[in-house]
């Protein structure tokens, strides 16, 4: 059994979150992947997920940081009210280290977000995933995603909208994650029209419930 803590990404993860996009970025080239191919703008979107609370890091009994993602409300360049907005959770910039990838983490992390969703009272797990990078959507498609259409947004390579119901689990016991999410963490209102809304009790964790704005939406 291995465990994990999920915590809220401080100014203090910014080395560790950009050494893991960096490292994804890496992979992705050497795959021959057309994706995250900016790092500035990849570099820009941690800074501003730590600063706005959205950004979450997963980090190992030692104190590394060995994954992150992002958990928030729609993207509104890709979701539209017709989508039921609210029934939702929405995934971001889901990165694994090189010692996490491949170990199951992924699908408990997944699990985790899903859980997350349900306490919430929401009935999917969505995300965005890049256009064209049909083995990453086999990837979600092989965790219990469905796609629910491609959109193409001018300036956007993402627009592939997947979900999942929020009820499905898909992960052994061999990861534990424990969540160190404390009531004061910081969530920033993230911009003009994009509400702040999710503020649960469960375990003293407050999430953030917004549209990123444009630069924090990121080539998920
Ligand atoms: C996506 C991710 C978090 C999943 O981690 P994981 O659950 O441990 O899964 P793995 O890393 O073992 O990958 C599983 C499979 O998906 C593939 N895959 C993962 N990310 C991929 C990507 N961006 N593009 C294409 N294929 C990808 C892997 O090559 C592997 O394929 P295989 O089964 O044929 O070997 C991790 O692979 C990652 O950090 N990828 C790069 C960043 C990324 O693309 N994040 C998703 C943004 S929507």
């Amino acid at each position: 059994m291995t465990t994990f803590t999920v915590r809220h990404a401080t100014d203090a993860d910014l080395d560790a979150l950009v050494g893991l996009r960096r490292y994804a970025e890496q992979w992705l080239h050497a795959e021959g992947i057309d994706q995250w191919t900016d790092h500035a703008r990849g570099a820009r979107t941690i800074q501003t997920g730590i600063a706005t609370g959205t950004s979450l890091v997963v980090q190992t009994a030692a104190g590394g940081v060995i994954a992150s993602f992002s958990l928030a409300g729609p993207d509104l360049d890709f979701w539209t009210p017709g989508d039921d907005l609210d029934a939702a959770l929405y995934l971001y910039k889901f990165m694994i280290g090189p010692q996490g990838r491949g170990t199951g983490l992924g699908d408990a992390l997944l699990d985790w977000a899903c859980s997350r969703a349900t306490e919430h009272g929401k009935r999917w797990l969505r995300l965005d995933c890049w256009r064209t990078n049909t083995r990453l959507q086999a990837y979600y498609a092989r965790r219990g995603f469905t796609l629910v259409r491609t959109v193409t947004v001018p300036g956007r390579d993402s627009g592939a909208l997947l979900q999942r119901p929020a009820t499905m689990r898909m992960s052994g016991s061999s990861i534990t994650l424990l969540a160190d999410l404390p009531d004061d963490a910081r969530t920033g209102r993230l911009g003009p029209g994009n509400d702040l809304a999710i503020d649960s009790g469960l375990r003293g964790s407050r999430l953030v419930d917004a549209s990123p704005r444009q630069d924090v939406r990121d080539q998920l």
